[in-house]
């Protein structure tokens, strides 16, 4: 059988993403008692730092039977110019999956291209698959589906934007993106997602928010973005995830944000606390539906 690899949310279909979250319920639930990955190795390359995406897989392939190994691209030879394709080559003869976090999207396709074993987007500049999953997963919990639902994301159109994006295109739930002009998310993921499903793009907060059943945000400068900091609280005014922007979403309606915030920035401390958040839960899902993918491509 070829080995599939996780690159992004449009790798799945909608009934893939369902099993995957069936099979995460039961391990949440503690229902699931198999150890799929026993005596096999999940690579962790970062480029990046990480806290949740590093200890959920690490925690996650232990608890599957397997182990992980964290590389620093720092301290492995890619930090020193090894060829993405000749590190694919060498990691396939050693362990059985690949997660990588990195800048340039384009190195993690060429490094699935050539390895031999299951490669999986850890982030990258582009996109944050792993990440949305959990989100979807928390919305499913919370709200019983995102079907018929109104999704809204405030702030830059970033890694994680367009991975809702792509959530759209293969869901087809309602999205709308408030983002200030010139931090719009990818034009082409953009244009796929409104063939399959509603995407709103603007530049006003409120029309984003104004009725959706979840409300989505994330920091205004991302992993690499620190020079621009400054720029960004500027250019990003008005776009605070507040109590009274919270007041226009559905009563019922619950805030996520992928975590690390910067309080005070994006979000206020009332809003991140308050009772409409599920940040939590957002972070521990993290750990079962990746269980989950674990499970799938490797097991
Ligand atoms: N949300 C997320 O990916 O967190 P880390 O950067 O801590 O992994
Ligand atoms: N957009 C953020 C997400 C962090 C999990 C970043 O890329 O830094």
């Amino acid at each position: 059988m070829a080995k599939r690899d996780f690159l992004s949310i449009s790798d799945l279909t909608r009934d893939e993403v369902v099993r995957l979250f069936d099979l995460a319920v039961r391990m949440k639930r503690r229902a699931y008692r198999e150890t799929p990955l026993s005596g096999k190795t999940l690579a962790m390359i970062f480029a990046k730092s990480s806290t949740r995406t590093r200890v959920s897989f690490e925690v996650g392939a232990y608890q599957l039977g397997g182990q992980a190994l964290f590389l620093s691209s720092r301290d492995i030879q890619i930090g020193r110019g090894e060829p993405i394709p000749d590190t694919a080559r060498v990691l396939s003869r050693y362990v059985d999956g690949i997660m990588i976090r990195t800048f340039d999207h384009h190195e993690v396709e060429e490094l699935a291209r050539h390895a031999t074993i299951p490669v999986i987007n850890g982030l990258t500049d582009l996109s944050h698959p792993c990440q949305v999953l959990a989100d979807l997963f928390t919305v499913r919990e919370a709200l019983g589906g995102w079907e018929g639902k109104r999704i809204a994301w405030v702030g830059d159109g970033n890694n994680m934007a367009n991975s809702w994006l792509e959530a759209a295109e293969v869901l087809g739930f309602e999205l709308r993106l408030a983002c200030p002009e010139g931090f719009e998310p990818s034009r082409e993921k953009f244009e796929r997602a409104c063939k399959k499903a509603r995407v709103l793009v603007t530049e006003v907060p409120e029309e984003a928010v104004e009725g959706a059943h979840v409300v989505n945000t994330d920091v205004w400068a991302s992993m690499g973005q620190e020079a621009e900091a400054e720029a960004r609280r500027n250019a990003f005014k008005g776009y605070t995830v507040d109590a009274d922007l919270m007041k226009l979403a559905d009563p019922g309606a619950i805030f996520l944000h992928c975590l690390p915030a910067h309080r005070g920035e994006e979000v206020t401390d009332d809003v991140i606390d308050g009772r409409q958040s599920r940040v939590w839960d957002e972070a521990e899902n993290r750990l079962h539906v990746q269980k989950a993918l674990l499970a799938t491509l490797m097991g």
